[in-house]
């Protein structure tokens, strides 16, 4: 029949068009629903320096999930039950602890020196990185990670009042979720565990 024939043509225009139409509205569409669901604000790229004295970047945290708190040597509680938590943690994840980063970043970088955190880290597993840097690289990074640190005199000198956060990140730097030294074990270990889990 002469007239399908004839109907061929445009109809393979028709159809090739709606195609591109469609994949056009899923192109402008996807990103944005992307954004608004999974995203949060937290993290994002830094520069500091080691406990072993080298520079030290967000690229040498990423590729794997990632812990990463605030605090100071000089902290008379929170800081060092955290870490000691954490030594705990890594050490109840068995070989899946190796699929984790943790870092620790001061939030007192005029007395935390690459080696003060050295020897304060030397109690605690040796897998947990501690970072520091100047006052601003610290207020940067503080910043990126929306925590709160502030300097309070004391009879003696001073202390440090800071966010006690640990932020779980996954393996691309996003944010992942939260956990705190209030938490049971339990209740860590198992966000540590979906967290390797997720990458
Ligand atoms: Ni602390």
């Amino acid at each position: 029949m002469a007239f399908k024939r004839s109907l061929l043509i445009p109809l393979a225009v028709f159809v090739a068009g709606l195609g591109v139409l469609l994949g056009t509205a899923l192109f402008i569409l996807q990103p944005q629903q992307q954004q608004s669901a999974s995203r949060v604000p937290i993290g994002g790229p830094f520069r500091l320096t080691s406990h072993e004295g080298k520079p030290f970047t967000d690229a040498d945290l990423k590729g794997k999930p990632f812990a990463v708190f605030f605090g100071f040597t000089h902290c008379p509680e929170v800081c060092p039950t955290t870490l000691y938590d954490l030594t705990q943690d890594l050490e109840a994840l068995g070989s899946d602890a190796d699929r984790l980063r943790v870092a620790f970043i001061t939030v007192d970088p005029e007395q935390d020196t690459p080696d003060l955190m050295k020897t304060y880290l030397s109690s605690f597993d040796p897998r947990i990185v501690g970072l520091t840097g100047t006052p601003e690289e610290i207020a940067a990074v503080a910043k990126a990670y929306k925590i709160y640190y502030r300097k309070v005199p004391t009879d003696s000198g001073y202390t440090m009042d800071h966010s006690a956060t640990v932020f779980l990140m996954d393996g691309r730097g996003d944010f992942y979720g939260t956990s705190n030294f209030q938490e049971s074990a339990e209740i860590r270990r198992g966000k540590l565990r979906q967290l390797i889990k997720n990458g």
